[in-house]
């Protein structure tokens, strides 16, 4: 039976420019707040039901003209920091859609352009959020408004500075190629690259966010994301962890299929491919982050793409953060994804 996933939204941009600070606006979380030098340093990801979605979208959610299909969104945190390229990188070729954040006042970074490349090289649609509107002088912060609703009540001069700022963005998008323009004079976002102006810190402009990143998800990637929810598991490895009294398990992205707790996973390793039994599947409650929960985990028995989830399996030791994950349920299965993991 085939049916839609939730698509997978990777966050990307300059280190410091709100990434995390916007995932805990929309979990209601304080990741941020809690990195060591108020950095991140690993992938992080946070399922979102579309009811948060709809919640935090609030009247906005009438703009959508049709049925909502999307179950929710999972979200993929990414370092900016530039030592962490690689995990850019895995973030972003994970990405069904992505969230590029620019600090508005901060403009491009070397951080902002090596995500762009990134991007294009998968071709990830993505939109771009303009952040810390707050700090523009004068600025009137109304916590969680609609952008254009905060951006009403500000005077001439702050609304004159925002738009100065957004005219340099558009300029340098419009250097590396792209046609972009604030959200709502945005024609045909297929050819046009959407900026949502939004304070993660306070939640401005978030409505807009949400409606803009699962509307687009559902009118443009609709195809991409109907998957047959019975086949096989396929996922990509985004940490290799210790975990007390579960030893090395995996934080695992399942992008594909389903993967059951008795399903034998076939896990890419340094030079070999790992073949093993699942022996626990754990999966972070809804908005939680799977790097940084605050609650227990689930044991669960099956999960559906896509997921975060930690597997916790003998032999994982090996294994390498990046790889495929793909279950198997015939010894003939098992041969084909040694193959290809050994071919990659
Ligand atoms: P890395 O993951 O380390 O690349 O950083 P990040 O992009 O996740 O940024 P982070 O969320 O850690 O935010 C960096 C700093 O900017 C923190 O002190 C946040 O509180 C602050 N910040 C983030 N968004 C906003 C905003 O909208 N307004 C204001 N005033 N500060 C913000
Ligand atoms: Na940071
Ligand atoms: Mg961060």
């Amino acid at each position: 039976m085939k049916k839609i996933r939730q698509p997978i939204i990777a966050v990307l941009g300059h280190v410091d420019h709100g990434k995390t600070t916007l995932l805990d606006r929309i979990r209601r979380t304080n990741v941020a707040g809690k990195e060591a030098g108020g950095i991140t340093q690993h992938i992080g990801a946070t399922e979102v039901p579309i009811e948060t979605v709809k919640q935090l979208a609030g009247p906005l959610i009438k703009l959508w003209k049709g049925e909502i299909k999307l179950p929710g969104l999972l979200f993929i945190d990414t370092p900016g920091h530039e030592a962490f390229t690689s995990l850019r990188a895995r973030g972003g070729s994970l990405a069904d859609l992505a969230v590029l954040i620019v600090d508005v006042n901060e403009g491009f970074q070397p951080q902002t352009i090596e995500s762009i490349e990134i991007l294009r090289k998968n071709r990830t649609p993505f939109i771009v959020a303009a952040n810390k509107i707050d700090r523009i002088k004068g600025w009137k912060v109304e916590e969680d408004e609609p952008f254009l609703v905060n951006i009403k009540k500000q005077d001439q001069r702050a609304q004159q500075e925002l738009e100065t700022k957004l005219w340099e963005l558009i300029g340098k998008f419009y250097e590396m190629g792209f046609n972009a323009n604030r959200f709502d004079r945005v024609q045909d976002f297929t050819r046009e690259l959407a900026i949502i102006p939004i304070s993660a810190k306070y939640g401005i402009g978030v409505p807009e966010l949400l409606v803009l990143i699962a509307g687009l998800s559902q009118k443009y990637l609709e195809e991409k994301l109907k998957i047959e929810v019975e086949g096989p598991a396929r996922g990509t490895i985004l940490e290799v962890r210790e975990e007390l009294g579960l030893g090395t398990t995996i934080d695992v992205i399942i992008y594909d299929g389903t993967l059951r707790k008795d399903d034998t996973i076939v896990v890419g390793g340094k030079d070999k491919a790992i073949v093993t039994k699942i022996r626990a599947l754990l999966k972070p409650k809804p908005l939680d982050e799977i790097r940084d929960p605050r609650f227990r985990f689930d044991q669960v028995d099956e999960v559906a793409a896509a997921a975060g989830i930690k597997i916790a399996a003998p032999g994982l030791e090996e294994a390498l953060a990046g790889s495929p994950v793909i279950a198997a349920r015939s010894e003939e299965e098992v041969e084909r994804a040694k193959a290809e993991i050994l071919g990659q």
